[in-house]
């Protein structure tokens, strides 16, 4: 791949609350890759409206998530942070990337089945689509390195086909206009470090999501320090003292989780907490948990706060970012177009 110029992309939807899950498996790896890539993080209200969303409430969503890009450290400036709709070509070359996908391979997607349990033939087909979309976000700034959390690794595989496919497809086209062996790179996943599944603070087997209707189950960027306090003493966890080892984890859901979490914030390992924490109880571990999140979360939602308290400065930088995105974006499109053999 060395013909790619390194380029980061992810993206977040727009739609509910963000909490622990999303800041660390993909924000705090959003703000550490800015000081080595060039990095695009979108606001992917497109993706968002494939199940219903209140046309005010998607408004304050889109800001809201934005908000937090900045508040978490990400620069608006050196980089690229915008919301998704704002860019036509991500739509325009998910239609080209419908036509290369085969129908077997979104229907492998287990996110899919996941969502639309037994109400199938009652979702949208954007539900369906929906990775397709994701791929084209992707590609379309042909973007080489993409961080997000472990449950988003299959629809990345899913890009990577794409690309890879849509490389062969057109193999000769690319090549006679001077591509060399491939048009597209084949994005890869970053998936790194302690938490890239934080599960539920209820039940260690779920993951923590912004649709558990409890909310008991997740931490909040939004959450102030007794809230935070109260949702992890209520945190399920069970008898035993914390282990000394890793290998003690294993069967211990829970147990693993509050110590991915620990060791996620404060940027070391789960085997560095279990050193320090190893046959300490939970009562005083949960403590040192308490602090630690306060210390790590509650600056980020206070300034959350008071940057959503500024919708032009918000939307501001949305159009910005758009400006800047759309011409990468149009680029690669016109590309495509000549590959394709549309007129233009
Ligand atoms: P979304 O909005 O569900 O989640 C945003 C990011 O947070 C990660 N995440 C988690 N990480 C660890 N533990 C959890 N419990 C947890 N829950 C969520 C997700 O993996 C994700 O990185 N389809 C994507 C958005 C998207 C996208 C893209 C991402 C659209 N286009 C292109 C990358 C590239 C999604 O729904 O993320």
């Amino acid at each position: 791949m060395a013909q790619f110029q390194p380029r980061v992309f992810s993206g977040v939807q727009p739609t509910g609350y963000l909490h622990l899950g999303n800041y660390l498996g993909a924000i705090t790896k959003f703000v550490a890759l800015q000081e080595t890539h060039d990095c695009i993080y979108c606001v992917v209200d497109l993706h968002a409206i494939t199940v219903p969303q209140k046309p005010a409430e998607l408004k304050a969503s889109i800001r809201e998530v934005t908000a937090a890009f900045l508040a978490a450290g990400i620069d608006a400036k050196k980089h690229i942070v915008f919301n998704q709709s704002q860019v036509a070509e991500h739509a325009e070359l998910a239609w080209v990337l419908n036509c290369v996908a085969r129908l077997g391979w979104l229907n492998r997607m287990t996110q899919f089945k996941e969502k639309a349990g037994r109400d199938r033939e009652n979702v949208s087909i954007g539900l369906y689509d929906y990775p397709i979309l994701m791929a084209a976000d992707i590609l379309v700034y042909r973007a080489t390195h993409v961080p997000v959390g472990e449950d988003q690794k299959q629809h990345l595989e899913l890009a990577r086909d794409i690309a890879q496919k849509f490389n062969l497809d057109f193999g000769e086209e690319i090549s006679v206009r001077g591509h060399g062996e491939g048009f597209f790179p084949l994005p890869e996943p970053l998936i790194q470090g302690p938490a890239t599944r934080v599960m539920s603070l209820r039940d260690g087997t779920k993951k923590m999501s912004k649709s558990d209707p409890s909310d008991y189950s997740r931490i909040n960027l939004s959450d102030d320090a007794d809230t935070i306090a109260q949702k992890i003493r209520k945190a399920k966890t069970d008898p035993e003292p914390l282990p000394s080892e890793i290998e003690g984890l294993a069967k211990r859901p829970e147990a693993e989780n509050l110590v991915g979490i620990f060791a996620a914030l404060e940027r070391s390992s789960k085997a560095e907490v279990l050193q320090a924490y190893g046959g300490v109880n939970f009562s005083t571990f949960k403590s040192a948990l308490i602090d630690l999140t306060v210390a790590k979360l509650t600056p980020i939602g206070k300034a959350m706060a008071e940057l959503t308290q500024d919708q032009a400065y918000i939307d501001a930088i949305l159009g910005d970012g758009a400006a800047r995105a759309r011409v990468l974006a149009q680029n690669t499109m016109h590309a495509v177009k000549d590959i394709l053999g549309f007129v233009r």
